[in-house]
């Protein structure tokens, strides 16, 4: 590819990509859905990350992996009770409208937002996370 020739205008500079996991089936057989799986986007281009779990969890986690970095703790939601990191940034925006949904957004997505993003679910008592496989 004559890449030298290009020139910065064929580079897509902007370009940049927030990546996705869908985690597989746990444990026990119930799943953490997360959509889209992976997701290009553009820097300042709004995105939209959903979560969903059927096993009637009262605790849902959203978690930040930057590349070659352990997941990061972004913020939860124990019911409707949110509770968030105090390093988090603004620009993200989570909701949580029902026991088996939560979404993340990212309002203007940068460079920094790169990332994989984990949801993850757990009844109170008893901690069942789920990872990547
Ligand atoms: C989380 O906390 C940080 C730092 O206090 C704040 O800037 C951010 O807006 C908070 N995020 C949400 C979604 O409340
Ligand atoms: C939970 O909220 C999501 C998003 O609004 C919706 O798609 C889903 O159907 C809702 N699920 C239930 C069980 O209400």
């Amino acid at each position: 590819m004559p890449q030298s020739r290009s020139g910065p205008a064929m580079v897509p500079r902007l370009l940049h990509c927030v990546t996705l996991c869908l985690l597989g089936a746990g444990p026990l057989g119930a799943t953490v859905t997360q959509n889209p799986r992976y997701q290009v986007t553009r820097i300042g281009k709004p995105v939209y990350l959903s979560c969903s779990q059927d096993m009637n969890h009262d605790t849902m986690y959203w978690y930040q992996q930057r590349l070659s970095q352990a997941p990061k703790l972004l913020f939860y939601y124990y019911d409707q009770d949110f509770n968030n990191e105090t390093d988090t940034s603004d620009n993200f925006q989570p909701s949580r409208p029902n026991t088996s949904f939560c979404s993340l957004g990212i309002r203007s997505p940068g460079v920094r937002d790169s990332a994989v993003y984990l949801c993850a679910s757990s009844r109170d008592t008893e901690l069942e996370r789920y990872h990547p496989s």
